[in-house]
């Protein structure tokens, strides 16, 4: 048999919570079909237009894969037929939906054996394979799906955190930030008193969203730390952001490394509009884009 899964895309950091806050989105989804093959190891099959390497080793889903094979005895190998939709480089966790759906399938085709921990624990190889360094705040939320809190990757503590409506708007600006770039450029010291006001409000966004209040996850959607280096990288962001929340948005920003950037809305209509005035500004800068219009998931 075989299994196929929707891997979602994933907004990293969720502005102020650098390498530690997540979410799901509903759409866009990769799609991933995995079967047990008598061969050892992984063969991965492209069946989409962003070529890929198929060397299981330098794939991100084909790492993740061998991670898990190391922990199964009984099985010889695995195949991926991978439907990519999710753009590489587009800031909306593109490598974390290649390395958490085929872990995610393959677990169901071996009955479950293994915790929703431990397939993050697998996905994180492939992660590493795509930035450099392992990170979870994409993976996470794509296995979990939701929003989701890594207190530790070593060892792993990942906390699900329950959230109210959120309407998410996503425009990609069709320039390609490289993560592995895009985390190069950061400082390595912080100020004591950013660093009070950056844990002020990834405090003030959890309670925010836990007590479904809209108002503190407005207020609470600001980054001191990491936003003002990497929004250098992306045209028109600061003219972005203070649009849409002109427009009524809670508030966003740059989604994980970029050059997506991110709005949340309380309801669909503002969440429109929004979009609007990020296909208004592109327009005027000339810059191709594409946008999403969908929710958490
Ligand atoms: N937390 C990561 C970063 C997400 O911002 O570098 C990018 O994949």
């Amino acid at each position: 048999g075989a299994v196929s899964v929707l891997s979602p895309a994933t907004v990293a950091n969720v502005v102020c919570g650098f390498d530690i806050l997540g979410f799901a989105l509903n759409n866009p989804t990769d799609e991933f079909t995995v079967s047990l093959s008598d061969e050892v190891g992984v063969h991965i099959i492209n069946d989409d237009d962003f070529n890929l390497p198929t060397n299981p080793e330098i794939n991100v889903s084909g790492a993740a894969l061998l991670a898990m094979l190391e922990e199964c005895p009984d099985v010889k190998g695995f195949t991926v037929i991978s439907k990519k939709v999710v753009k590489p480089g587009s800031g909306i966790g593109s490598s974390a939906a290649s390395a958490a759906g085929p872990v995610v399938a393959a677990n169901i085709l071996l009955g479950n054996r293994f915790s929703k921990s431990d397939l993050v624990r697998f996905a994180m190889f492939g992660e590493k394979v795509a930035s450099g360094v392992k990170h979870a705040d994409n993976i996470a939320p794509a296995i979990y799906g939701g929003v989701t809190l890594i207190r530790s990757i070593f060892p792993l503590d990942i906390i699900s955190i329950d959230a109210p409506p959120l309407h998410v708007t996503v425009v990609h600006p069709q320039i390609e930030v490289r993560t592995a770039d895009a985390r190069q450029i950061l400082k390595q010291h912080v100020l004591l008193k950013d660093a009070i006001k950056q844990w002020g409000n990834i405090a003030g966004l959890v309670a925010g969203l836990i007590q479904q209040d809209y108002d503190l996850i407005g207020r609470s959607l600001e980054d001191v730390i990491i936003e003002p280096v990497r929004s250098i990288l992306i045209p028109g962001f600061n003219e972005v952001k203070q649009k849409c929340k002109d427009a009524g948005a809670l508030g966003g920003g740059i989604s994980g490394s970029g050059p997506s950037i991110f709005m949340l809305s309380k309801d669909a209509e503002t969440a429109k509009a929004v979009e609007e005035v990020m296909k208004d500004v592109y327009n005027r800068i000339g810059l191709d884009y594409q946008t999403h219009l969908t929710t958490i998931n």
